[in-house]
């Protein structure tokens, strides 16, 4: 019988790995599967390290339809899915939007196809920039949906759509889809955090990079925005914080048998900060300088959004309690764990 078995695909990733950690601890047992494309396996020695015990871990690219139906067919026990593989870098996207297309929507595909003959609770990985430059702030689950600012985007607003619509026709299949803001910080033990590949592209792991030495000067972009200090304000949310949003999301599934089996929450603080903000309470939290230069804007970027987050606190019973100066000290001491164990 399954002990509370949950597949977690992405499973060795930045938010992956994390939520591995948090449902070990809530006493589920994760199953990994991943290709490995943006993450290393010895995130699983790392998660054994912090909970005592090794997650199975099953490697193959869930683009593969026959890997993933022979997956599915020798588990034919698994229930809860947490799905996080996908790409996720929205200027790549940009450069390369059929990988990005190929790759998420394949992925979703073959797995709901796997998986369409037993009752599965699925948490699906979505984000705040469905959004896109939202009317009003802080951004509610009812706002409309925009045209997505990139590929990337895009294919989490399809990904929802093929979610709802294969829930409509399959009454087996339950779906809470968490539309994450800005994650950051790491793990309090500083043995999992976010790995980014070549120059981090987004702002928390490029000033840890640049505090510790490896990069130049964060270049901060933009600051002629309509914001109180010029800079692009976002809702940063510790990746613990979030990790812990899923159980509650499998929680609030195992128990709630509602006829609206397609739920969406946002998944942040409710709280705004500045680029500019997030560099001094590093700089306040750690007692590093992180210097910086203003640079022109980046293409894509919106000016601000935060969420409106009631929605998963009343429904959920989740809600953040990790502040700023801990999801800069956490990332802080992440970078200079891996500067002595580079993985
Ligand atoms: C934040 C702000 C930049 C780097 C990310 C993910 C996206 C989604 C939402 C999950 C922006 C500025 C950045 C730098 C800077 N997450 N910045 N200098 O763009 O909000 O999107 O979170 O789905 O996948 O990419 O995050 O950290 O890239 O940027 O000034 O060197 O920091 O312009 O205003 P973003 P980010």
């Amino acid at each position: 019988m399954s002990a509370k078995k949950v597949l977690v695909t992405g499973g060795t990733g930045f938010i992956g790995s994390h939520t591995i950690v948090e449902l070990i601890n809530a006493g589920y047992t994760p199953i990994i599967v991943d290709d490995l494309s943006n993450s290393t396996p010895q995130i699983i020695d790392q998660i054994q390290k912090i909970t005592g015990v090794k997650p199975a871990f099953f490697k193959f690219d869930l683009c593969d339809a026959k890997s993933t139906n022979e997956f599915i067919s020798q588990n034919t026990d698994i229930k809860r899915v947490i799905h996080f593989a996908a790409y996720k870098s929205v200027g790549e996207s940009v450069q390369n939007p059929l990988k990005y297309y190929r790759n998420n929507l394949y992925s979703l595909v073959n797995l709901l196809g796997a998986l369409s003959e037993q009752p599965v609770n699925f948490v699906f990985s979505s984000s705040c920039t469905v959004y896109g430059e939202p009317e009003q702030l802080p951004v509610t689950e009812e706002a409309p949906v925009k045209i997505a600012e990139s590929p990337y985007g895009n294919t989490k607003q399809i990904s929802e759509e093929i979610l709802l619509d294969t829930t409509r026709a399959n009454a087996k299949l339950k779906v809470t889809s968490l539309r994450y803001f800005n994650p950051v910080g790491a793990h309090s033990s500083a043995l999992i955090g976010e790995l980014p590949i070549g120059v981090p592209q987004n702002l928390v792991p490029y000033i840890t990079q640049a505090a510790i030495g490896k990069r130049g000067d964060i270049v901060v972009h933009g600051n002629d925005y309509n914001t109180p200090d010029g800079t692009c304000i976002r809702d940063y949310i510790h990746v613990v914080d979030l990790a812990k949003a899923h159980i509650a999301a499998l929680k609030s599934m195992e128990k709630d048998s509602a006829e609206n089996r397609f739920k969406v929450y946002n998944i942040g603080t409710g709280k705004g900060s500045s680029v500019l903000e997030v560099i001094n309470a590093f700089e306040e939290a750690t007692g590093v300088k992180a210097n910086y230069k203003i640079g022109p804007r980046r293409a894509g970027d919106v000016e601000q959004i935060f969420g409106k987050v009631v929605k998963a606190e009343k429904e959920l019973l989740w809600k953040a309690e990790l502040d700023l100066p801990i999801m800069m000290s956490s990332a802080w001491a992440w970078e200079n764990y891996i500067k002595q164990n580079p993985m």
